[in-house]
Formats: structure tokens, sequence, C-alpha cells
């Protein structure tokens, strides 16, 4: 075996929050007293962020005292999450081995290399490294880690949980899977008696949970609608909401092809709705000092979509103002996060089967409800508090902001509701 040089005499232990913070290296050769140090410092920071988290740490922590190889761990949060690799036993050094001749390989070409060049080509690599750190967290976050779990908001406390839209599509699935984990739950849509056979379907699948219908046509509500609404809301401890109810157009039209109603009740869905019955339910989840806010938005929403440009500003809004309002209410254990979607099965997608790309509903609702708190294929996106937690829509998602060309995807759509449109209007001319 090759003497090595001072990279085997380290340990790695690398805490992280985001890119480019805070990197501890300290010698493998160094006193134990000293190690002892690092990893209890280590496991107080820990222990401030929750029970479950130091329990792993730790587990962690006393396999890099004892040695005994490479070990990598992870210990995940909502909000950031930790790693560390390090390098305890010389029957790993093989890895260094394998890697030496490309750091010997590197020397050289940078020894004869004009500076300009070996400066390209560290920016280059600091490039590829960033997005090969990037990828992996993605997939750690997507496929790995789990997100916050829902009794921090009141599961199986007696919390209710209020659904918008909640008669049909990705709102019932809400509803069904947040009793299912423990809440009680507020069915709010316009025909009351779908809601509540939604609402028995519930009780008689979960006995012990209760619950309670509210109707009320998002497309109309005046002043005494939301009024009623916020009457109702009060008298409950709400630990979740969801901003599900949306409505998007008939089929792809250019603005100047809209009909003028179809415009205001997409606005008065998908915008106020979100405003007036967050409004309500906040007071009462700043009382309890809880509460987590889920607003449904839409690939429309990142991607601008022509010929949908009504319902794709809509669903921008969403996205800037989870962003705002997270940070508002952040100082009273309020989590919101706005949910990157593409297509589901349901009515307004106007897709009757499931595919790689178009989950049914119960595996969508079932990605957000596990990955609360991470941002899965929005990472790294620059959109705070958006979260894409379905596999393969996080892929796509991850895709496009990589690519970073947004016309690309602008023109794409485009041409696909183009060509939406032309068959909508020839099966609808066929019915006529
Ligand atoms: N499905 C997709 O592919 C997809 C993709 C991206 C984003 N999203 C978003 O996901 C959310 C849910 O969509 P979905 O596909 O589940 O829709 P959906 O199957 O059409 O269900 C819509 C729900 O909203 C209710 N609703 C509709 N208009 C209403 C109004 N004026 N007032 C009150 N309630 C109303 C409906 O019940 P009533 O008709 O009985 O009132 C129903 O419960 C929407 O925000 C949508 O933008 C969906």
């Amino acid at each position: 075996m090759r003497v090595h040089g001072w990279r085997e005499e380290l340990y790695y232990v690398v805490s992280r929050v985001k890119i480019g913070t805070a990197v501890v290296v300290f010698p493998m050769s160094a006193p134990p007293f000293i190690r002892q140090a690092w990893c209890s410092t280590l496991q107080a920071a820990l222990s401030v962020q929750g029970p479950r988290r130091v329990a792993r740490a730790r587990i962690c922590l006393r396999t890099a005292h004892c040695g005994g190889g490479f070990m990598c761990g992870f210990v995940p949060s909502p909000k950031r999450w930790w790693w560390f690799v390090i390098n305890t036993a010389p029957t790993n050094f093989f890895i260094m081995d394998a890697l030496q001749p490309f750091v010997d390989q590197t020397r050289s070409f940078v020894k004869t290399s004009p500076w300009w060049i070996s400066s390209l080509v560290a920016l280059g690599s600091f490039g590829a490294a960033r997005l090969a750190y990037q990828t992996l967290s993605v997939f750690l976050q997507t496929f790995i880690l789990s997100g916050t779990s829902l009794r921090k908001f009141g599961a199986k406390k007696g919390a209710w949980a209020v659904v918008t839209g909640a008669s049909d599509g990705i709102g019932k699935e809400f509803a069904t899977q947040l009793a299912g984990r423990g809440f009680n739950v507020l069915l709010v849509a316009r025909n009351a008696a779908v809601l509540s056979t939604v609402g028995q379907e519930i009780e008689s699948k979960y006995p012990g949970t209760q619950t309670a219908i509210h109707t009320i046509d998002f497309a109309k509500a005046d002043e005494a609608a939301y009024e009623a609404f916020a009457r109702q809301v009060a008298a409950l401890d709400v630990g979740v909401l969801v901003n599900n109810v949306g409505k998007s157009h008939a089929y792809p039209a250019y603005l100047v092809d809209t009909p003028l109603d179809e415009m205001r009740d997409i606005v008065q869905i998908n915008v106020n709705a979100t405003l007036r019955v967050t409004y309500s339910v906040l007071p009462g989840m700043i009382k309890q000092k809880r509460g987590l806010i889920l607003n449904i938005g839409s690939f429309a929403g990142s991607v601008p979509s022509p010929m949908l440009a009504t319902y794709s500003g809509t669903k921008a809004f969403l996205s800037t103002f989870t962003s705002a309002l997270a940070e508002e209410v952040r100082q009273h254990k309020i989590v919101v996060e706005h949910v990157n979607t593409h297509f589901v099965v349901s009515k307004l997608s106007k897709i009757r089967h499931s595919s790689l790309l178009v989950p049914t509903p119960k595996s969508y609702v079932r990605s957000v409800l596990t990955k609360i708190g991470l941002a899965c294929g929005a990472a790294y996106s620059g959109r705070p508090e958006t979260s894409t937690p379905y596999w393969s829509h996080a892929l796509l998602d991850w895709l496009i902001n990589a690519v970073g060309m947004p016309w690309v995807f602008i023109l794409y759509t485009h041409n696909l509701h183009k060509d939406i449109r032309r068959r909508a209007l020839k099966k609808l001319a066929k019915t006529q």
C-alpha cells in the first residue's frame, strides 16, 4: 500500500445548510478529546432540532467514534438537511488510490496549461460539481428523505383539516388521506349532497373521524359568504388548510378569445378564494402556534403557458404569495407551502388514465403528505417554499430548471396548446 498524504489523515465532518456554508474538517490524528468535543457540539446543535434526528445523529456519531470504514449519514429536517461523510479506516484508501491518477493528471494539466485555460477548467469543474451535488440532493429529497410529520400540525390530537374543492379529484383525496392520518375534516365545495356523501365515506372508512361540510361558490362568493365561512372555521381548531380549489380554461384560447366570465371566475377561484380562505383560517393557527397551509399550484405557474394565460398567471401568484406569507408566519410555527403540480388524473385535467407523468390523485396526494417541508424537484430553483413532491413531476421540474432556457418550454407549451385547442374545437363541432 502507498504511503498516504494529508487526505487520508482527515476526518471529514461536513454540516451544511445550503451550498457554500460551513464545512468543518479536522485531522484524524487529533486527540480523542477534540473529536469528542466536536461530536458533542454537533449533537447539541442537532438536539435543538428534534429528538428523532438526534437519535439518528447519535448512531452515526457513535459509529464514527468506533471507526469501521467509510460511513455516510444524513439527518433530515424540513428546511435543511445535515450530512457527513467520515473516512475512518485505511481499508477505504482504495477510493483515494482510484482517484489518484485523476488528481495527478489534473496537477500536470494545471502546470502545463496557460492560467486562463486552467481557470476556465476550474470554473467548469466547479459548475459540474455543483450540478452533481444539487442533483444528488434532489434525488435524496424525492426518493429517500421523509418530510415533517403531520403530528406537528395536530394529527391525532383532535385538530381539523380544511380542504377546499373537496368533493372531487385531488381535494377529495386530500380530505380522505388527511382523515386517515388523524385529522377531522371540513369539506368545502359547491354541492352539499356530494360533500355529504364524501363525508359519510370518510367517516365509515375511518371510524372516530368527524367531518363537516361548508357549501360556497368561490366564483360568486360575496362578503356575507366569506363571513359565514370564517364563522364556521373560527369554531374549529384548524391544523391544516389545503387551498386546493382551482379552475382552468375550458380549453386553451388566446386571451382575446377567452370568455370574460371564464377569466373572472379563474381569478376569483384561484386567487381571491385562496386569499380569503387563508385570511379566515390564519388567526386560529396563530393562536394555536401551529399550522400547515398547502397552496396547490401548477406547472402552468412556473412555465408561462400561452393560451392558458389567465390560469398560468393566477398559479404564478400562488408561488410568490406563498413565499411572502411563509416568511410572515414562520414566527408562529406555521408552515406555508406551494405545491407545484404537473398533470394528475382528474376532471380538471380531462385525463382519465394514469401514466408515468400523470399519477392518480391517490399517489399524488400521498407524495405531498409524506414530503412536507422538502422542496424535492423545486430545490435550488429560486422559488422559496415551493415543493414538487411527486417523483416524475420532481424530475421534470428539476430538468426544466437545470436546462434554464424557459423560452424552450414556453414555445413547446404554445404548440401543445394550439394542438389541444384544434382537437377540442373539432370534438365540439362533432357534438353540435
Ligand atoms: N388535475 C391536474 O392535472 C392539475 C394539474 C395542476 C394543478 N392542479 C390543481 O389542483 C387543484 C385541484 O384540481 P382537480 O384536478 O382535483 O380539480 P377537479 O377534479 O375539477 O375538482 C375541483 C374541485 O373544486 C370544486 N369547485 C370547483 N369550482 C368551485 C367553485 N366555484 N366553488 C367551490 N368549489 C368549486 C369542485 O366541486 P364542485 O364542482 O362540487 O363545487 C371539486 O371539488 C386545482 O387547484 C388545480 O389547479 C391540477
